[in-house]
Formats: structure tokens, C-alpha cells, sequence
């Protein structure tokens, strides 16, 4: 899976890349990802992106002309665009599948009042990561890629994904580690038996309970 990401704040995505298992799996080439920083597409001299809102009442907005140019640099064939904006459709788990069989995905981070709405029109999907507002899309472009690159073959261990929240629709079971005592909260006995149908049992219906409990939130 190859990760084109297109910002102004390329430090804020490549700090993020640089851990843990996102780090591991560029390193082993399982995922790519490429910063571009559209302002170095500008044909402004002072290699502006942004400007006053027509109709006054706004910040600054994000131009047409650095972002598109960019993109129509970088655009390879199987590439998916995607804007990241908080009106965009909401990013779920069934969704970070389906953008897992991708194999290019291009994310526009926006700032500032946001983008200039002729960009809509250039890019295949607009995706929020929830409904809130965040100052820059950075954050978003970094939940995409984590997402999307751990349902990749190869990034995370097999057991790890298996039974994880939301597959099914149904949380993940509750997990515990050393100690088996912590303040007076014991780790519940069923686990420290060894008697591995009874701990499946005891698992599958820790994940119906405590699925039931968020629907009903
Ligand atoms: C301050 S926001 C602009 C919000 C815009 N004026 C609005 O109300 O819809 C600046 C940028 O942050 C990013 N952003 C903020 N919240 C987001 C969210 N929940 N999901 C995805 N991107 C978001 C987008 O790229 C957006 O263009």
C-alpha cells in the first residue's frame, strides 16, 4: 500500500510515522508513505496557499491551484483521493477495510476555514474521522494510516486482529497481564485455569456483554 499525503505540516505527519509499528512496517516495505508539501506547488512568488474568503466572513481558505497542481503531479492510475474534511463520511471500521484493498490512497489535509469547494470535485471521497473540528487534517491523515495499514497482510500478527472490536459487531473480550492481583482487583479466575473452552466461553460472552453495554449508550 502506497500513502501519498498532502499537507503544509509534513514534520507533524513524518514524527508520527517514525514509531512503533507504522516504523516497522515501512521499514520492511509492507506500506510506503510520501509527504508532499503543496506548498512547494504554489505559483504564488511568496509560495502562498490560502487566501481571504470571497463574500468576507470567513478565514483564510485554501486555494485551488497548489493543491490541484500537486495532484495532478503525483496522481498515479490506482490511486484513491481522499479530502479529509469534518463533512466528509465517517471513517469506520468497515470502511478502514474496504480502504485496506486499496493499492494507492491520497489524503489532502486541510487547515485553516478549510478548502476552497471546487477541490471537492478532484478527489474521489471526503472522510471525517468523527464529528468534531480539528485545526489541520494532519491528525486525521494519521488515523487513516494507522487504520488502513494495520488490515494489511503482514503489519500486524494474525492473532492480534483476530476477534478485534467491531468485527462482527461485537467489542473485543477484556485482557489482563501481570499482576494477577493489582490493588485488592483480581485478574478474574477463569483465566488462570489453563481450561481453554471454558476461557473461550468466558471471552465470547465478555464480548456480547460488553457490546450490549455500548449500544445501549
Ligand atoms: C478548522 S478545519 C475546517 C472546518 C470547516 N470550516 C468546517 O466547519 O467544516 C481545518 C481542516 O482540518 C481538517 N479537519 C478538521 N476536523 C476534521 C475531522 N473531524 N475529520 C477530518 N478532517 C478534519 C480538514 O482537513 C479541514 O479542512
Amino acid at each position: 500500500m502506497k500513502f501519498k499525503i498532502l499537507t503544509i505540516f509534513p514534520e507533524v505527519i513524518s514524527n508520527f510515522l517514525n514509531f512503533s509499528i507504522l516504523k516497522k512496517a515501512i521499514d520492511k516495505k509492507i506500506i510506503s508513505v510520501e509527504i508532499y508539501d503543496f506548498r512547494n506547488w504554489s505559483e504564488n512568488k511568496h509560495r502562498k496557499v490560502d487566501d481571504y474568503s470571497y463574500g468576507g466572513d470567513g478565514g483564510m481558505v485554501l486555494m485551488c491551484q497548489p493543491i490541484i497542481s500537486c495532484l495532478k503531479e503525483i496522481t498515479e492510475e490506482e490511486d484513491y483521493t481522499i479530502l479529509l474534511t469534518p463533512q466528509g463520511k465517517r471513517l469506520e471500521q468497515k470502511k478502514v477495510k474496504t480502504l485496506g484493498t486499496k493499492s494507492g490512497i491520497i489524503l489532502i489535509c486541510g487547515h485553516y476555514e478549510g478548502f476552497d469547494e471546487r477541490i471537492r470535485e478532484y478527489v474521489d471521497e471526503e472522510v471525517s474521522t468523527g464529528d468534531y473540528i480539528l485545526t489541520g487534517g494532519e491528525l486525521p491523515a494519521a488515523i487513516v494510516c494507522d487504520s488502513v495499514s494495520r488490515t494489511i497482510n503482514g503489519v500486524i500478527n494474525d492473532q492480534s486482529l483476530k476477534n478485534e472490536s467491531f468485527d462482527n459487531n461485537l467489542l473485543d473480550f477484556p485482557v489482563y497481564t501481570k499482576p494477577r492481583v493489582f490493588e485488592g482487583k483480581h485478574v478474574p479466575e477463569v483465566l488462570l485455569n489453563g481450561n481453554h473452552a471454558e476461557i473461550k466461553k468466558w471471552r465470547e460472552a465478555k464480548r456480547k456483554e460488553k457490546s450490549k453495554k455500548l449500544l445501549n449508550k
